[in-house]
């Protein structure tokens, strides 16, 4: 069985990431697929910024963020990034979150559900870039959320029934790559060892 972390991208108080993510995680067990999906929340990781002194007060609370990030990441086999489009890029906090990755991610597969004035598709864009450098294959179809016609005033979300198309389509090819990746980590874990 698969195991596919939905990242639920923005720490803002208000957020509208929070129902996007509800709204994905929903649809994605309504399938029925073979696949166990699992709500992660950045706000739940007081993930310090890379690299930052931290006072030494908090220094075990820091470090043991990091670790359960890390560990919580290293635990699937995909992903779906949940992404809030900010200044036609990611977010500062889920730039920082991914920043702490490495290993954790590669050979690995991601599909993004966004949401912005253009379907938060510059931060999928931009997720593309950094996907690249972690080693995540990244799938063709994303999930874009406009917040003009499916959030009502920019805030309570409403979305299109035709967005069903694209999120199913999304998930088929995170699940595919996920089920290949995971065969590929299984080879080069047995010839390297
Ligand atoms: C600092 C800032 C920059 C933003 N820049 C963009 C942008 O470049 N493109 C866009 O479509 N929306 C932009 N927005 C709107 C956000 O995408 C929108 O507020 C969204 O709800 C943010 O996600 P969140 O509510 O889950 O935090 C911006 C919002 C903020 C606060």
């Amino acid at each position: 069985m698969l195991n596919i972390g939905i990242i639920l991208g923005s720490v803002r108080e208000g957020r509208n990431g929070e129902a996007v993510a509800n709204w994905i995680h929903d649809f994605a067990v309504k399938r029925n697929d073979n696949v166990t999906y699992e709500i992660v929340d950045l706000a739940d990781y007081q993930l310090p910024m890379l690299g930052a002194s931290i006072p030494e007060a908090q220094q075990k609370e820091s470090e043991a963020a990091v670790r359960d990030w890390s560990e919580k990441m290293a635990s699937f086999d995909g992903y779906v990034i949940v992404a809030p489009e900010y200044n036609h890029a990611i977010g500062g906090a889920l730039k920082n979150a991914l920043d702490h990755l490495k290993p954790e991610v590669a050979n690995k597969a991601a599909g993004f559900v966004g949401y912005g004035s253009l379907g938060g598709t510059r931060a999928h864009e931009n997720l593309r870039l950094i996907f690249s450098e972690l080693q995540v294959a990244d799938v063709q179809t994303a999930v874009t959320f406009s917040l003009m016609t499916d959030f009502e005033n920019f805030s309570e979300f409403k979305p299109a029934d035709y967005h069903a198309d694209n999120a199913n389509k999304m998930l088929d090819q995170v699940i595919a790559w996920s089920g290949a990746l995971k065969q590929v980590r299984e080879h080069a874990e047995s010839v390297t060892n």
